[in-house]
């Protein structure tokens, strides 16, 4: 297995390209299996998530093609693919694949939409929490869909197709949300979401299935409105810009000080974290380019964060944070409130030195003035990027081990972070 070995104690000073969003890319890659048109998605990052999505859709019938390189393309660009999927040849989505991937449960969606049957795998728990799939089912039944639980599988069955619905979410979800809006689109009626979520890759969704000729408003607030139409057509659409990728880099260089333009991020998209990173003393500028992240030799200010669904503070950059005030002058508290279990970075952050104590769903972060490198692993990918933002101001070396959760989400995370200083380097297993 590929290591990352670190050596700290650089500041970081220059431009880090910023990818497409995985959690906006795999909904999207998913909605190709709505249409029998083709749907083009531009700026997909290279994600090992993104590789196996399309190993899931392919066994349902997709094809997918990467269009060939233009002239001034270049790895910082994002890939553009076409997603056709003419027909479905397969309406089983097996334990092997759906459990390597939570996400891939949300092909149940349009796969009944398209097909009246689906046979999906329970995703099971995960390294972050016991993660229910409840409220997809029952925004799936709301719809008309008969779901019976099999021998670990949810067979979802609507022979004579979905009808719209109210759907009121007792708490906010985003793949309950995502399932919803595809399921919604091709059903008969009109569709109504309470308690939708609100986060930008529910508006990127939404804006897309817009363009296959889905007719839904509100997206982006908490009642969304569907009128389902007979059927999708095919589609040109770009991925936003990655606001957790976004957010860790700017914690990174607020834990490393330095000067960097993360070119091409969206400040709307991520505020919550933009205000608390600016509040641990770096400051955030948006430019024609992207966002300025800068901050010179002052001291790291504590915090006290919640996390919650959008427009709060993202738990997809819990870990970051946490990393990045344990170096805080002073006492900070990060309560997580989105999953129950999020807190497996905290062992391996004390390996560095950091002085943390969990306090039920909070974690008290006495800063301490040095970490000190370790050899370190996580179970969970932003969990092991917040071990690479650590590792980057940590005095000596730090060995990431497990470095397959960074390959999920981070695209050429090492290449990024030494182009601008950082001395990081990928050790490559052997055979
Ligand atoms: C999405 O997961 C993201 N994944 C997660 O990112 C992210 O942490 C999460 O939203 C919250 O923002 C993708 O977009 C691929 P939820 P999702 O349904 O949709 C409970 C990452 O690191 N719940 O919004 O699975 C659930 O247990 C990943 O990129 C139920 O109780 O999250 C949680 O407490 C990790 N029943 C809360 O709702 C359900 O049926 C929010 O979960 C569904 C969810």
């Amino acid at each position: 297995m590929d290591r990352i070995r670190i050596v700290g104690g650089n500041r970081l000073n220059g431009i880090i390209p910023i990818s497409g969003a995985k959690n906006a890319a795999l909904p999207l890659m998913i909605a190709s299996l709505l249409t029998d048109g083709t749907l083009t998605l531009e700026n997909l990052p290279r994600l090992a998530d993104v590789s196996l999505l399309v190993r899931i859709l392919g066994n349902h019938g997709v094809d997918y093609t990467i269009e060939g390189k233009r002239a001034g393309d270049s790895l910082e660009t994002g890939q553009t693919v076409h997603l056709a999927a003419r027909q479905i040849v397969d309406t089983t989505a097996p334990y092997d694949l759906v459990s390597r991937m939570r996400a891939s449960f949300w092909v149940l969606a349009p796969l009944v939409a398209r097909m009246g049957v689906a046979k999906v795998s329970l995703p099971g728990g995960c390294a972050i929490g016991t993660r229910p799939v409840d409220l997809l089912i029952m925004a799936m039944e709301r719809l008309g869909a008969q779901i019976d639980i099999e021998n670990g599988y949810a067979v979802a069955r609507a022979p004579k197709g979905l009808k719209g619905a109210e759907i009121a979410f007792p708490k906010v979800t985003v793949g309950g949300t995502h399932t919803a809006l595809m399921a919604a689109s091709l059903a008969n009626g009109t569709t109504v979401i309470h308690n939708a979520a609100r986060e930008p890759e529910i508006v990127d969704l939404a804006e897309c299935l817009g363009k296959m000729g889905a007719r839904i408003r509100g997206a982006g607030t908490s009642v969304i409105e569907i009128d389902g139409v007979p059927r999708l057509g095919g589609a040109r659409h770009a991925v936003l810009p990655d606001r957790i990728e976004t957010g860790t880099y700017a914690m990174a260089v607020a834990m490393t000080g330095g000067d960097v333009l993360l070119q091409g991020a969206r400040a709307d998209l991520l505020e919550a974290a933009l205000e608390t990173v600016r509040q641990t003393g770096a400051s955030v500028t948006e430019t024609n380019e992207g966002l300025r992240v800068y901050r010179n030799g002052a001291g790291i200010a504590p915090v006290d964060v919640t996390t919650a669904p959008f427009p709060g503070f993202p738990t997809d950059l819990q870990a970051q944070l946490m990393a990045l005030v344990t170096r805080a002058e002073g006492t900070s508290r990060i309560t997580e409130t989105i999953f129950e279990n999020r807190f497996m970075h905290v062992s391996e952050l004390s390996r560095f030195g950091a002085h943390i104590r969990l306090d039920g769903d909070s974690a008290i972060i006495e800063g301490v003035k040095t970490l000190k490198g370790a050899p370190v692993m996580a179970t969970d990918l932003r969990a092991s990027v917040s071990l690479v933002i650590a590792a980057l101001a940590a005095e000596g070396e730090t060995m990431v081990n497990r470095v397959y959760h960074l390959d999920r989400g981070f695209e050429r995370l090492e290449s990024k972070l030494s182009r601008c200083g950082a001395e990081i380097e990928r050790i490559v297993a052997a055979g």
